[in-house]
């Protein structure tokens, strides 16, 4: 089969489009034939050798297709269903051999882009708003990079409950799909001081949660727009990695909370993965969240989509097409 593989760490050029053996799944495991594979900023860390696994590998956390062949001990899903999976591995490929109890099936009249797209970022931003800092009615977050995959859907679902949202992106066009995503207030934050910004609008007392996939050029000033015993939710490093500091900055700031989240943790069993994954298509179904799918490219064009998702030139969801 056509595979992306990795020989070793680097930029987007290690990206080799190859043919590989078709994997064999194992006991608990399903073949999947991928329709559609997900792009996520997972795989940047992964190629880069910033997440390090063994090389060489075949990167790609997430896709949606049909069930070919199952092992013994499989239950959870047989052959013809169409599933989707998110926090795999090899997904850069025609096809995967994925663990069962990792499957989620697709509701009819979903397609394999939108079942795909809906899965990483899509829980991703569920954990986050119902999980990790359960916002409530009324009360204020920040997501930064807020037209990205994950931006888009946060406001969204942050709507949903009631919040009132701030949004940072690096330009007006992005800025512009903040808007229409339902953000109150986007904050262009190559331009303006954010930080400033939040205070200014929140007459000085700042935020109930920042959620904070930038990292290392955000981090500081995003405890800086936290109200007292508000939280951090550090869930990613997009613009590089948070060092190391000193705790007692949380109390100086106001008796803060910091956390550094990941959706492995937060579909840990197969019943929260159902919870979460179902949700977001039930809500996705109702037109209650609606996904943008910025960019699809081949499969064999994989290098250029990273070379766009890390240059900030996508918006929404990434995709390959095998
Ligand atoms: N912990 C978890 O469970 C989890 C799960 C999913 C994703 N994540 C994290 O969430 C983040 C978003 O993932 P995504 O796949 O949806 O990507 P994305 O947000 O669509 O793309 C990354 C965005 O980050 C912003 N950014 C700011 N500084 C950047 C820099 N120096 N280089 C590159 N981008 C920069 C850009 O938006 P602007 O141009 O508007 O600044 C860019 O478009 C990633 O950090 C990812 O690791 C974490």
């Amino acid at each position: 089969m056509k595979a992306i593989r990795v020989e070793e760490y680097g930029g987007p050029e290690v990206l080799a489009y190859t043919d590989v053996e078709r994997p064999q799944p194992k006991a608990g495991e399903a073949l999947v034939r991928h329709e559609a594979v997900g792009v996520n900023f997972i795989d940047v860390y992964h190629r880069t050798g910033l997440y390090p696994l063994p090389l060489p590998f075949t990167p790609g956390s997430e896709a949606a297709g049909v069930v070919e062949a199952v092992e013994d001990g499989v239950t959870d899903v047989k052959v013809g269903d169409r599933v989707a999976y998110a926090m795999g591995l090899g997904a850069y490929a025609e096809y995967a051999a994925v663990p069962a109890a990792r499957l989620v099936r697709v509701p009819s009249g979903v397609d394999a882009q939108t079942a795909t797209a809906a899965m990483l970022q899509g829980m991703t931003a569920h954990y986050l708003v119902t999980s990790t800092y359960p916002l409530k009615e009324g009360e204020a977050a920040l997501v930064h990079a807020a037209a990205g995959g994950v931006g888009l859907l946060l406001i969204q679902l942050a709507k949903r409950i009631g919040a009132r949202v701030f949004g940072t992106v690096s330009n007006e066009a992005k800025a512009q799909l903040a808007r229409e995503a339902g953000a109150d207030e986007v904050i262009i934050y190559t331009e303006q001081d954010f930080q400033q910004e939040v205070r200014r609008a929140t007459g000085g007392r700042g935020v109930e949660v920042v959620y904070d996939s930038v990292g290392q050029t955000t981090y500081m000033q995003s405890l800086d727009s936290l109200a007292p015993r508000g939280m951090l939710a550090l869930f990613g490093q997009s613009s590089g990695k948070v060092p190391p500091f000193d705790a007692g900055l949380l109390a100086q700031k106001g008796s803060l909370f910091l956390t550094r989240p990941t959706l492995a943790h937060y579909t840990a069993t197969r019943e929260e993965l159902l919870w979460r994954a179902g949700e977001v298509f039930d809500w996705l179904g109702a037109g209650e969240l609606k996904l943008r799918i910025g960019s699809t490219f081949p499969l064999s064009e994989a290098a250029e989509a990273h070379r766009q998702l890390e240059g900030r030139a996508t918006t929404g969801k990434v995709l390959l097409m095998p």
